[in-house]
């Protein structure tokens, strides 16, 4: 019988295993901040860091939610991802489907920007600056959201100069999904990374979300050569949104197959030359996002179950660190 928790087991292995915090979680059952406690060494906040919950009214920041989440990654000894200061999504009414003059979104974006990185300053890991910018399909950014339609296609690099300049010790991510092997959108990622980068924007990480399904596992070599080019670009790479979703009616035997399918993920990231975290996309099933993102058809996509019990996931990945398998 093994008595090592997942955090202890990755610390030995010099990475960094997270989970994405629910405050509202947290409050109602005991049992969450306990085992959080007890098995990872890295948050992210689930929602409270996004721009409808920092600021609901224009210019009335409002940090309480995520100030729960500092609070106990003190006490508990954890680092903390913070994210995003720049998405189309999770706007508050004031921004949500507006064009704002270019110059007014530029000021919008700037008072966010400084007002949060220096809220946090010195208290974070990494930033993601800017949140699934590129499209799914064509070359280039997604047309939708206030700072694209009112600031055009430079509101990705203006924004992370602003961050560079409110906090030039920061440390600053492109996060994206849906372009964590090397399928055509992680090609046209890498492309304008780099071009970003030739040009001197100030990016110096990449997060790749990972939200993979079991009927279509990530293949552990394209994961690893997707890692490897983005490290050999000088950019950290971590895994910022992990979950495997299974079908809703999985069976036993599901669940192993999403074990192994984890062990190939973590595999990746203990391999890559670069890549110290990997952050999972919520504690246990009951609180995941994809039964309600899926229309129900999803679920079961964490390595705990909805009693907050360990599934065959969370004994691969420690077979996994422990150098058992
Ligand atoms: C999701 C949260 O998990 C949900 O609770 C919320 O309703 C919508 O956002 N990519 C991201 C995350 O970058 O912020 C999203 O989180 C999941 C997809």
């Amino acid at each position: 019988m093994h008595t090592d928790t997942l955090r202890s087991l990755a610390a030995k292995r010099g990475l960094l295993i997270g989970t994405a915090f629910c405050s509202g979680a947290f409050k109602h059952h005991p049992e969450y901040g306990d085992l959080i406690a007890r098995e990872f060494n890295c948050l992210v906040a689930e929602n409270d860091m996004k721009l409808d919950v920092l600021q609901p009214v224009r210019g009335q920041f409002d940090f309480s939610r995520p100030d729960v989440m500092m609070s106990f990654a003190r006490k508990h000894d954890m680092k903390v991802r913070a994210v995003p200061l720049v998405w189309h999504i999770a706007l508050p009414a004031w921004a949500e489907g507006k064009t704002f003059s270019r110059n007014e979104a530029l000021d919008i974006l700037r008072e966010h920007i400084f007002t949060v990185m220096q809220y946090y300053r010195g208290q974070v890991i990494a930033w993601d600056v800017v949140n699934e910018a590129l499209s799914d399909k064509e070359p280039g950014l997604r047309k939708e959201g206030p700072w694209y339609n009112s600031i055009g296609t430079d509101y990705v690099e203006q924004a992370y100069h602003m961050a560079h300049e409110a906090d030039p010790q920061a440390v600053l991510f492109y996060n994206d999904y849906n372009m964590d092997c090397m399928n055509d959108k992680a090609g046209r990622c890498y492309m304008w990374i780099k071009e970003l980068l030739a040009r001197g924007v100030p990016i110096h990480g990449i997060g790749l979300q990972c939200h993979f399904q079991l009927e279509w596992p990530p293949a552990k070599a394209a994961l690893s050569d997707n890692i490897k080019r983005f490290n050999d670009l000088g950019l950290i790479v971590h895994m910022t949104e992990l979950d495997v979703w299974l079908a809703k009616d999985a069976s036993a035997d599901h669940l192993l197959q999403q074990a192994e399918v984890y062990c190939d993920i973590f595999q990746a990231a203990l391999s890559a030359k670069d890549c110290p975290a990997i952050l999972l996309w919520g504690l246990a099933d009951c609180h995941s996002w994809i039964p309600g993102q899926t229309g129900g058809k999803y679920d079961h996509a964490l390595i705990f179950d909805r009693q907050y019990r360990p599934k065959p996931a969370y004994a691969a990945i420690a077979a996994l660190l422990r150098g058992d398998r």
